[in-house]
């Protein structure tokens, strides 16, 4: 699904928020590669607007757990997994599957 965004808006090593079929979706730019979550962290909630983000992980903003950007399993607590949707590129268009 079309997010409406280019990659060339989403800066590197930083965010944006952008909304599919009524979901919130954080969209990530690390070094040209794009990875799309669902904005809501697994513990408890939290938007991750305001994430950090690392070479391989993005660290909530609430309780620091750090979910890594591949596959969003968290290492320190493995319960939780940050929910993550295939990206693809239409041109420098970024489309998500959202399943
Ligand atoms: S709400 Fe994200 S780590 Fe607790």
């Amino acid at each position: 699904m079309d997010t409406g965004t280019k990659i060339s808006e989403v800066p590197d090593f930083g965010k944006k928020v952008v909304t599919v079929s009524g979901r919130e979706i954080l969209l990530v730019n690390v070094k040209g590669k794009i990875y799309a979550f669902e904005n809501e962290c697994p513990h408890q909630g939290s938007p991750l607007g305001a994430a950090v983000v690392k070479d391989s992980y993005i660290s909530c903003p609430r309780h620091g757990y750090r979910f890594n950007l591949s596959d969003g399993h968290c290492d320190g607590h493995p319960d939780f997994v940050l929910a993550t949707f295939p990206v693809q590129l239409s041109g420098d268009t970024i489309l998500v599957d959202l399943g």
